[in-house]
Formats: C-alpha cells, sequence, structure tokens
C-alpha cells in the first residue's frame, strides 16, 4: 500500500476549562486513529493548540487582575500534562495567540477582503453600561418572552426550547455586573456565505467528508436555505486579533480558532524545516479534523468556505462524534461525575478509558455513555480476563526460554486466522468503528484462551515427559497473545509495549509484524502487565470530583469564601438602611483556625463573639494566611446569616475581607480596644 501522508487535528480546547472526561472521548478517539495510522507505516502529523480568544478569557483576567496572557501559559501547560499523561501526544500543541496565527489569520482576511466576500453593517446589541462591554448571548439573563420562566440566557429558553433575540428577554440583567443592558449599535463585519452555497451543497454531501448524519441535518436546517452572512468582528475591549482594516474591532473568537490548526502546524514546520505547503495545500495529503457535534456547524461550512477562499486544502473528513453521558445522565458535578482528566488520572490508569472508550465507539455521531459499572467490568473482564491472562498463564512456564520455530501443525490454524482477521480488524479502525475492532480483537482473545484450555499447559508442566509440548503450546499461546497486543496497540499502546517486551521484543512493532510468528526471542519474567480495576478507586475518583465540585462551590458562595463577590464589581441592588441594619455585623476573636483538607481555599475558623459563644465559620482565605497566624486575632462578622450545610460541615457566618482573592485577600480588624461580641454600627 501506499505510504499516506495525513494530518491530523482534534478541536482545540478552550484555554478557560480544565480538560474533563467528555474532552477525553475526543482526544482518546483522535490518538487512537493516529497511532492506528502509523502502526501501519503512514506519515501522520497530529497538531492541536489551545483556543484562546473572546470574551470570557478578557473577563477572567480581569477578574483576576491579570493580563490575559498571563493565563494562557499556565493552562495550556495544564491541558498538555493531561493529555500526555493520557497518552495523547502530539507533533506540535500551539496556541491561537500566537504570532503565527495572527500572520495566517491576516492572510485569510486579506483573502476574503479580496474576493469581496466581506460585508459592513450596523448590528443593534445590548451592551452593560458597568462594565462597558456588548454582551453575547450567555452574559445575558432574562425572563423568557415565550413562557415566562426565569433565568434564561439570551438566545434560547433551556425550559420551552423558544429562541429569540437577547432583547426579547424580560427585564434582562447582564451576568457579568447584573447592569440592566442598554440596546446599542456599532458597526459589524461580516463574510458572506451565501456566495458557497452551491460549493457547500456540494461539498458537505459528497465524497464521505462529513458523516452521513451530520450532511443530512446540514442540508435540512441549512443547506436548505439562503445562508446566513457570520458576524466575525467584535468591537472592543475584546481579546482577540485586532483587525487589520477595522481598528478597534477584533476578530470574534470563531474565525481564528480553526486557522489555530495550521498555525500549530507552521510552528511545528519552523522547528522541523518541513513546508507547510507539503501539509496544506498539497493534495496528496490527507487532512482529518476530529470534532464533537456541537461545533460542526463550524467545521463543515465557514472552515471549508474560508480554506477554499486562502487557497488551503479542504478537508479529506470531518469526523463527528457525539457528547459524553456519565450513567445515562449529564455529566454531574454534584454526583461527582463530572470529572476532571486530572482527577480521573489520580485514581485509575489512563489505559483502562482508552479501552473503554474505543469499546464503546462507533463511526456514528451517537453520544457514548460511560457506565461506570460496566467500565470496571469490561476492562476487567476483556483486557485483563481475556487478554492478559493469555500470558499469565503460559509465559511462566518458559520464562529464559528462547521462542521455538512455530508450531503451526498444533494450532488449529489459529494464527493464520488472526492474521487474516488483521485486515478486517484495520477497516475497522480506519472507518474510526473501534467498537467493532475491540470486539473482533476479543473474539480472538477468546479462542486463544479457549486453545489454551484445551492444552491446559499447567497439566503438561507436572509430566517431565511432556516438556517439548508444553513449550510448543506455550509458544502458540504467547505469539497468539502477541497478534491481540499488537492489534491493541493504539488503544493501550503502554500494556502493548510491555508486552512485546515479555516476548524479547524491542519496541511497538507495525501492524504487518501480526502476520508472522516471533521466533528466537527469549520469553521474560512474567510481571503484572495490567492490575484489575478496583471498583474502590472509581468510587473514589466520584467522590474526590463531588468534593472538588463542593469546595469550589462553597468557596465561591462564601463572601470571604471566594473573593469572587468582592471583586471591585459594584454590587447588584442598591439597599434601603432598613435592609442594611437586618446585617448583624459583630467584633469576633478567632480563637480556632485549621486547614480544611480537601479544599483549596478554605480554612475553619472557629469564632468566639463573647462569653461562651462560638460560631464555626468556612472562610475562603487559605491562599493568604497560616491558619497560627489567625489565632487571637479579632475581626469583623456577619453574625445572622443563615447557616449554610457544607461538604466539611456548618458555617454560621462569615467573615468581612477585602481584596481580590487567592493570596490577596485582606480580613477586616477593628481598632484596639473593640471586644469580641460588640455590635458594628
Ligand atoms: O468548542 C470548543 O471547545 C472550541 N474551543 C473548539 C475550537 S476547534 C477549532 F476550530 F479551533
Ligand atoms: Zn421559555
Amino acid at each position: 500500500m501506499d505510504r499516506r501522508k495525513i494530518l491530523v487535528t482534534s478541536a482545540l480546547p478552550y484555554v478557560n476549562h480544565g480538560l474533563h472526561l467528555g474532552h477525553m472521548v475526543e482526544h482518546i478517539q483522535t490518538d487512537v486513529w493516529v497511532r492506528f495510522q502509523r502502526l501501519r507505516g503512514h506519515e501522520v502529523r497530529f497538531f492541536c493548540a489551545d483556543d484562546t480568544h473572546g470574551t470570557a478569557t478578557m473577563l477572567r483576567a480581569q477578574r483576576e487582575g491579570c493580563a490575559p496572557e498571563a493565563i494562557l501559559d499556565a493552562m495550556r501547560e495544564e491541558h498538555v500534562e493531561d493529555l500526555g499523561r493520557f497518552g495523547v501526544v502530539h507533533d506540535n500543541y500551539g496556541s491561537t495567540h500566537s504570532p503565527e496565527n495572527e500572520a495566517l489569520v491576516g492572510e485569510f482576511w486579506a483573502a476574503l477582503r479580496a474576493a469581496g466576500h466581506v460585508d459592513q453593517r450596523e448590528v443593534s446589541q445590548l451592551y452593560d453600561p458597568e462594565a462597558g462591554i456588548f454582551l453575547a448571548d450567555r452574559f445575558v439573563t432574562g425572563g423568557c418572552p415565550k413562557c415566562g420562566a426565569e433565568g434564561q440566557y439570551g438566545d434560547n429558553c433551556e425550559v420551552c426550547g423558544a429562541t429569540y433575540e437577547p432583547s426579547e428577554l424580560i427585564d434582562p440583567k447582564s451576568t457579568i455586573t447584573g447592569a440592566v443592558p442598554e440596546v446599542r449599535s456599532h458597526d459589524h463585519l461580516f463574510v458572506k456565505l451565501e456566495p458557497f452555497h452551491a460549493f457547500l451543497d456540494e461539498w458537505t454531501q459528497s465524497d464521505g467528508h462529513v458523516p452521513a448524519e451530520t450532511a443530512n441535518w446540514l442540508k435540512g436546517t441549512f443547506l436548505s436555505d439562503e445562508l446566513r452572512d457570520w458576524d466575525v468582528s467584535r468591537p472592543a475591549p475584546y481579546f482577540g486579533f485586532e483587525i487589520p482594516d477595522a481598528p478597534g474591532n477584533y476578530f470574534y473568537v470563531w474565525l481564528d480558532a480553526p486557522i489555530g490548526y495550521i498555525a500549530s502546524t507552521q510552528q511545528w514546520c519552523d522547528r522541523t524545516g518541513e513546508r507547510l505547503e507539503d501539509w496544506w495545500k498539497d493534495p496528496a495529503t490527507e487532512i482529518h479534523h476530529f470534532i464533537g457535534k456541537d461545533i460542526a456547524y463550524f467545521h463543515t461550512l465557514f472552515w471549508p468556505a474560508m480554506l477554499k477562499t486562502v487557497g488551503y486544502n479542504l478537508p479529506t473528513a470531518v469526523h463527528v462524534h457525539g457528547f459524553l453521558t456519565v450513567n445515562n445522565e449529564k455529566m454531574s458535578k454534584r454526583k461527582g461525575t463530572f470529572v476532571l482528566a486530572s482527577t480521573y488520572l489520580d485514581h485509575l490508569s489512563p489505559e483502562y478509558l482508552r479501552y473503554y472508550y474505543a469499546s464503546k465507539l462507533s463511526s456514528r455521531v451517537d453520544d457514548i455513555d460511560l457506565s461506570l459499572d460496566e467500565f470496571v467490568q469490561k476492562v476487567n473482564s476483556d483486557l485483563v480476563g481475556k487478554v492478559v491472562n493469555l500470558a499469565s498463564r503460559t509465559a511462566r512456564f518458559v520464562k529464559g526460554q528462547t521462542l521455538p520455530e512455530y508450531p503451526s501443525e498444533l494450532d488449529e490454524g489459529l494464527f493464520a486466522a488472526a492474521a487474516e482477521a488483521g485486515e478486517e480488524i484495520a477497516a475497522a479502525y480506519e472507518a474510526l468503528d473501534t467498537g467493532k475492532a475491540m470486539r473482533l480483537i476479543m473474539a480472538l482473545a477468546d479462542r486463544a484462551n479457549e486453545f489454551v484450555e484445551s492444552k491446559a499447559p499447567w497439566a503438561l508442566k507436572k509430566d517431565a515427559s511432556k516438556q517439548e509440548e508444553l513449550a510448543q503450546v506455550c509458544a502458540v499461546a504467547l505469539n497468539l497473545f502477541r497478534q491481540i497486543t499488537l492489534y491493541l496497540a493504539p488503544v493501550v499502546p503502554r500494556f502493548a509495549e510491555e508486552s512485546g517486551k515479555l516476548l524479547g521484543l524491542e519496541g511497538a512493532g507495525t501492524w504487518s509484524d501480526a502476520a508472522s510468528p516471533v521466533v528466537g526471542t527469549t520469553v521474560g519474567k512474567f510481571k503484572h502487565l495490567m492490575e484489575r480495576v478496583d471498583p474502590e478507586k472509581v468510587e473514589a475518583m466520584v467522590e474526590a470530583s463531588r468534593e472538588a465540585a463542593e469546595a469550589s462551590e462553597a468557596e465561591a458562595a462564601s463572601a470571604v469564601g471566594g473573593g469572587e463577590v468582592l471583586d471591585g464589581e459594584p454590587l447588584e441592588a442598591e439597599i434601603t438602611i432598613d435592609d442594611f441594619v437586618k446585617v448583624d455585623l459583630r467584633v469576633a476573636e478567632i480563637v480556632e483556625a485549621k486547614s480544611v483538607p480537601k479544599a483549596n481555599k478554605l480554612l475553619e475558623l472557629t469564632l468566639s463573639l463573647g462569653g461562651n459563644e462560638r460560631r464555626t465559620v468556612f472562610a475562603g482565605i487559605k491562599k493568604a494566611y497560616e491558619p497560627e497566624q489567625l489565632v487571637g486575632r479579632l475581626t469583623v462578622m456577619v453574625a445572622n446569616l443563615a447557616p449554610r450545610k457544607m461538604k466539611f460541615g456548618v458555617s454560621e457566618g462569615m467573615v468581612l475581607a477585602a481584596g481580590p482573592g487567592d493570596s490577596e485577600i485582606f480580613i477586616l480588624s477593628p481598632d484596639a480596644g473593640a471586644k469580641p461580641g460588640q455590635r458594628i454600627r
């Protein structure tokens, strides 16, 4: 087969969030495919980057009192580390906030302008007069204009499903400051999509560029009508690239995000001396994007239109996967099923999840479910019970021995059959039907185990006259094991490599090695290739996720416990003196202070209000104070706040403090002479 040249990407993670098990579906799916193609001998390059721009990054930087760039580096490092620990390794992991991307965005923009695809017109939008910014739909809430449900976002109602303009909301409020937004107008730039209609009709519906389900959805939802222009500019302030010929306006994050695929390739080219044209302009190079169904719209309409305009290659295929549910529900912070990648890795091996996801994924756009019970059961019964078992029951009988000429006459055609199955398994991998690939591989493992059962090497071992036969039976079993682990290598690469070492093999091997038996190498000492999944560790992971969610919620909810409420934004509503006098502010003495072990920000304080009156308060000041520093100090507390039940205990009040948060938070103290229990007035 010809050696294919394949460029692969996963969707660029937003810089604003840690990766969770939902993200890992895509990163694992892509990495498995990349590893499969490499095992087949193709030249594959795998690129990703952080998606950095937009209002969310800008607001976070404002909240944290730093430049947006400071957030980007730390988050990128965290993403690369999580992905690396899951075995997901890229040729380059870039950032959309890079000079390479800015240059490419400029090139795309110039091409869109030159082709006459850009229009300018006024847009009326809600504006937050206190924050001084236009509000994207997600930053406005109010009552649904259709059903009246409160607290709905500016684009659609989660209760009745209605879609509407943010300006139609009843009593709208900015989620940033709580201010009542005003309608203001501003000039925006649009990319016209209708000129691409015929091209997109043809491209999306042909040659498997997009999965059939997605192609049908595009046809029914968008392509059946005139294509709406795409608003690609945002007025300042916005964190992004300024539009060269429209100062004071910035490219909308979704314009520069996919160009980040090319920018990441460019960084790799600059490092390795490769040429960008060979990867993005050579028709012989395949380009495969892996994405979730929520962003299919950007990748199958705007992106091909932009690529066509600027003269880069169109994707060979946009592969679309569904969402992840856990235990058949949306991931839930409260239930501990919203699991961060790093939390998973603190408890469980990455290869368990790689196998489980591979066994659940198909080429369809369906959602997949991570059933935690099934996860334990499947990994234990398939990988440990079927595959590891083959080696554990045979390798020890031939430890230190050389694998003999393969005894084909003994194996009832099993080796040849498994070699032949290689093509069907490869076809399933190629088509992203890894569920089928795993079933085919496990069927080979079942047959190999039946062989071992029938030959009972443990019985042969006991009979001195049968040692030759024992060696041969083990050679068959270990060679079948080798074929199976080679086929599994894209999914569980570390396990496959360790398995190879057991047979005295170096390196990963190639797919075609499964067709020839291993002869003449020395069998090593069998050590545990993979432990069974311990259900208690799964439980501990869920518990840790629940606690982490609860701690961050508690931190955000208590004034000092979060800083969030005190971050310099004006408070939402004016209060009357009658409201104010309801707040019972007292001088309190901190008589005890200890750290809450599972929480990042919380200290548990015992406060004395004079006499025997004591209160326990959980305060978000751990990063600013050592507990010992606080004991004996006077401070000011809200004494009549309704008690809040938290994971760590009941919080019976709130300590007052100022500052942006983390290490910069300062608790208030009365002047000398004040006594615990005295009311502030
Ligand atoms: O949906 C997301 O998470 C986006 N950050 C994906 C961007 S993919 C690409 F276009 F950059
Ligand atoms: Zn509604």
